[in-house]
């Protein structure tokens, strides 16, 4: 018996590739909800060392979901067979196109609608580099927005990178970045790209002990930087903040003064004493900055004491003002419960909770738009659930409008899903 945490209950590895027919469901599936609900995560079926495993290592293992119709379709689950790339993290669908995707050089693994991995080169293979876990769809435009990283190969330079509406590479711009900050995600603004350089940089000595290797660092300044969107020749313009870390935004808009406001579930410390995963040593909390383009100065707040991770939005409003977001949310404890969904109302600095019951843990809710919805919470939240005591899992929809009212259905899935990391829906 190990005493690594991520190793152990449903952090664990799944050993078998399975596929069940014809889903028990309780309750009504949607009916316009048809496609496939799709998540990634890490699944160390090997672990060399188990002292030193971290939660982020591993091969990618997809689980679907096949939804039509009202009807729950299937269930599969299968290992990402990426050649050289563990593509472990998110999923995505781009232009007619599903890839499994990861930052720090690795390619995205492109699949199809039965998980199975393609030997086609992603995005047309015109680009011939790693790219990363969290692009940035813009739905005005259908651009996709990356920020990319690969410390091994280039050291003090990151690239920006916009994949075109139908899925080819446009534009590729390297900019100075001599901190090797794990830059795990961007943010984009109608004008602007967010370059976060915050206090979790690349550690040499983590690398050579065996470990994840980057680590907190004290020394290191966070700030976030604006890049101009429609103007390669301008410098970012770079805002320091209080030394945070954080994975994920909920959004980035400009307000009416010109600001840009940024918000995320941001954590005051991780990867410092625990070198294993980013839970024990400070939650994270939904904190908001504005930067004030004039002043050149950053104001921050943090809105919610509650630990939330796993932020998503409606897709339309990413680079807009967004009224709503959705996260999920644990107990301040050492290690997270993962008990239930908050719905965040920013307008009326209000929230509203799920709570996924005793015995049951949750994962990152994703939003659905309902067909021909226009309101931004119209549609449905989407949300993997493990049950201690059965040791299997559901995937609960819930109705975004009104998501403690308890889920409109539950589609029983044959075993369970890892606690993992990002899913998508991707309509069919
Ligand atoms: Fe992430």
């Amino acid at each position: 018996m190990n005493n690594n945490i991520y190793l152990q209950g449903n952090y664990a590895p799944v050993r078998n590739e399975i596929s069940e027919q014809r889903l028990k469901v309780t309750g009504n599936i949607p009916k316009d909800l048809s496609g496939l609900f799709l998540r990634n995560g890490p699944n160390p079926l090997s672990v060399l060392n188990e002292e030193t495993h971290h939660w982020f290592m591993g091969q990618g293992m997809l689980h679907g979901i096949r939804l039509d119709s009202g009807n729950a379709l299937w269930y599969k689950n299968k290992s990402v067979d990426g050649n050289q790339s563990v593509a472990n993290t998110s999923v995505i669908s781009h232009a007619g196109k599903i890839y499994a995707i990861v930052e720090a050089g690795s390619y995205p693994v492109e699949i199809d609608e039965e998980l199975n991995s393609l030997e086609t080169k992603p995005f047309y293979g015109n680009k011939n580099e790693g790219f990363t876990a969290h692009p940035k769809l813009d739905p005005r435009t259908g651009e996709l927005h990356a920020m990319c990283y690969d410390y091994a190969n280039k050291f003090d330079t990151i690239d920006y990178v916009v994949i075109d509406k139908n899925g080819s590479h446009k534009k590729t711009q390297t900019i100075p970045f001599e901190s090797r900050s794990m830059l795990h995600e961007c943010a984009i603004t109608e004008n602007y790209v967010l370059v976060l350089d915050l206090s979790v940089t690349f550690s040499l000595e983590k690398l050579g002990s065996g470990y994840f290797p980057f680590s907190w660092n004290d020394e290191h300044q966070s700030r976030i930087g604006l890049l101009d969107r429609n103007d390669e020749s301008k410098d970012v313009k770079w805002f320091e903040i209080d030394r945070t870390y954080f994975f994920h935004t909920f959004n980035a808009y400009e307000d009416h003064n010109g600001n840009v406001v940024v918000s995320a579930t941001a954590y005051d410390r991780l990867f410092d004493k625990d070198w294993n995963g980013p839970f024990t040593e400070s939650p994270p909390n939904l904190t908001r900055w504005v930067l004030d383009l004039k002043s050149g100065n950053a104001q921050s707040s943090k809105l919610d004491e509650r630990s939330v991770e796993f932020p998503r939005i409606h897709p339309n409003f990413i680079t807009r003002s967004n009224q709503f977001g959705y996260a999920l949310a644990s107990s301040n404890t050492q290690q997270p419960d993962f008990k239930e969904i908050i719905k965040y109302d920013f307008v009326n600095d209000s929230s509203e909770v799920y709570q996924y019951g005793p015995g049951n843990f949750g994962a990152e809710p994703v939003f659905v738009a309902a067909d021909g919805g226009t309101g931004e919470d119209e549609g449905y939240l989407l949300s993997l659930v493990y049950n201690h005591e059965t040791d299997k899992s559901d995937l609960i929809i819930l109705n975004a409008q009104e998501p403690s009212s308890g889920p409109m259905a539950t589609v029983h899935l044959p075993q369970r899903v890892p606690f993992g990391f990002h899913g998508d829906w991707i309509s069919i």
